[in-house]
């Protein structure tokens, strides 16, 4: 789904949002394993305010699982619980339903200790579009059990799913909008696929790309196009090359560059140069 962030849009959203969060007891802010930092809601912390919150980095089989480490630690090294996740491959039950507990347990023993007995931990997933919140929620849905069903108050639109046995998740996630304010990081989520196409120049993510892989994947790079690149050479040159090498023709035997363009970034998409970590936690981010 293509959204346009627009001020009304946030404004909404963060409405919504606001209204999902007194339901709960924590938080799974959902992000992509590539770019733990870029694909964070700039407003997360002051949205949701004190709720305690786990951060869940999802798409680890296509990031790096060394940088994914450092990031955990990171995390942890700030007080953050932060796990690792594939969605897709594997099974995520126990990992989220742990975290949650950990998240939680010191809300849950002041409130024993003022004699509010809770047996379970109610949780909502944010984050911005396609870090794959909803794969999440699906994949939590299918293995762990059946929706608990309408209950009187809830509005069909959104359930409880069981997790395990003492989480429950609200089946609609809340959609918050990604950071904008700085080119590198719209790169970065373009690259990834987390904002659409058409909102950032792709021939301006095809160079961040090549200049990426040049740097850190050169021989994964000129392995996969069968092309032996020259490494100080002008990254321009590098899509003549795969246009020729690739037939990329059009009319007139031109060079097809809107199609070296796609076929750069799909191939980084789809793990053509193995897992990739855009950024780590010493980059200077904002
Ligand atoms: P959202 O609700 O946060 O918007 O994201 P959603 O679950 O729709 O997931 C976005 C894309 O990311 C989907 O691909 C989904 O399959 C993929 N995805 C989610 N989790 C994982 C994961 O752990 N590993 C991998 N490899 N992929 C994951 P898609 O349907 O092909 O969409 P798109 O890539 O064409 O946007």
């Amino acid at each position: 789904m293509v959204i346009q962030w627009f001020p009304g849009h946030m404004a909404k959203a963060r409405r919504e949002v606001s209204e999902q969060l007194k339901k709960v007891d924590v938080v799974f802010e959902i992000v992509d394993a590539r770019i733990p930092e870029s694909s964070r809601n700039p407003m997360m912390e002051d949205i949701i305010k004190h709720k305690p919150k786990v951060l869940i980095l999802n798409k680890s089989d296509l990031a790096e699982r060394d940088k994914t480490k450092q990031w955990i630690r990171h995390y942890e090294s700030q007080g953050i619980i932060a796990i690792e996740i594939d969605s897709i491959h594997s099974q995520i039950t126990s990992a989220i339903e742990q975290a949650a507990k950990r998240a939680t347990t010191n809300i849950f023993e002041r409130n024993e200790k003022k004699g509010i007995h809770k047996e379970t931990i109610r949780a909502l997933i944010l984050g911005i579009p396609n870090v794959g919140k909803s794969t999440v929620i699906n994949t939590l849905a299918k293995k762990g059990a059946a929706k608990t069903g309408n209950k009187p108050g809830v509005t069909k639109a959104q359930q409880w799913i069981n997790v395990g046995k003492s989480l429950q998740l609200l089946d609609t996630p809340g959609i918050l909008w990604p950071k904008f304010e700085r080119e590198d990081i719209g790169l970065k989520l373009s690259l990834t696929g987390a904002i659409k196409d058409d909102i950032i120049h792709l021939d301006e993510v095809a160079i961040f790309a090549l200049n990426y892989l040049i740097e850190h994947k050169y021989e994964t790079l000129c392995e996969h196009y069968k092309i032996d690149f020259d490494r100080d050479g002008e990254v321009i040159d590098y899509f003549d090359q795969i246009g020729i090498k690739r037939g990329m023709k059009m009319k007139g035997n031109e060079i097809n560059y809107e199609l070296v363009i796609e076929t750069i970034i799909r191939d980084v998409r789809n793990k053509k140069f193995g897992p990739i970590t855009l950024e780590l936690p010493n980059d200077e981010l904002s």
